[in-house]
């Protein structure tokens, strides 16, 4: 029944959407759909061409997120900016730290993040090779990798967290069922 019932409207969203019943908007074209499909997976699929070290990060860290996250990845509290390194060894007491370093359990989602939403004030600016730099830097500072090591989509996803295994599992997941989906 609940089968009938979803077929038949989706039948009817075709039918609305070849009338055009509401006469706005238009179907996004291919390019359209792959320029804002672009999440990466923990494990590191979806990571694009690209690479970068500390290195070549710092520079582009100290001109495009000090201004905010400060000089030593400090952050700034009274201005709401979010520390990005320290906190090592602080999750399980009572008074957590959380940055990239301490908390975050996989490196993929630092990139995917930094290139989502970052620079705050002027996000999508970065090329994938600098944000490759830049999470590099950030993960060198958190003493998680080192200075000259290339971070790529090969290298990155390798990358093990200091935190990865400080998450316990979703008790609800169904079986069958992946995390996240
Ligand atoms: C104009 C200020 C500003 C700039 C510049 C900026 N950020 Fe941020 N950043 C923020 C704010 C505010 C947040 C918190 C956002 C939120 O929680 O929604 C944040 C959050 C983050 C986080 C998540 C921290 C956490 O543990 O939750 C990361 C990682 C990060 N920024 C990296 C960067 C990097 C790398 C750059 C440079 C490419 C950068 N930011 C530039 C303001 C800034």
């Amino acid at each position: 029944m609940l089968k009938r019932v979803l077929m038949a409207a989706a039948a009817t969203c075709v039918v609305w959407a070849a009338d055009r019943k509401f006469q706005v908007g238009r179907t996004a074209s291919p390019a359209e759909v792959s320029a804002r499909d672009y999440s990466v997976g923990a494990d590191g699929t979806g990571l694009p061409a690209g690479s970068g070290t500390a290195q070549t990060g710092k520079p582009l860290y100290t001109a495009r997120c000090a201004e905010c996250h400060g000089e030593q990845l400090q952050g700034d509290d009274k201005r709401g900016y979010p520390a990005l390194a320290g906190g090592k060894g602080s999750i399980a007491t009572p008074k957590p730290v959380k940055t990239v370093g301490s908390f975050w359990p996989y490196a993929p989602g630092v990139f995917d993040y930094i290139r989502r939403a970052m620079p705050y004030d002027n996000p999508h600016t970065l090329k994938n090779a600098e944000v490759y730099a830049i999470t590099a830097y950030v993960l060198a500072v958190n003493g998680i990798i080192g200075e000259a090591e290339p971070m790529n989509e090969k290298t990155l996803p390798r990358v093990k967290m200091p935190n990865r295994d400080g998450f316990t599992g979703d008790t609800r997941q169904q079986k069958g069922r992946k995390p996240g989906l």
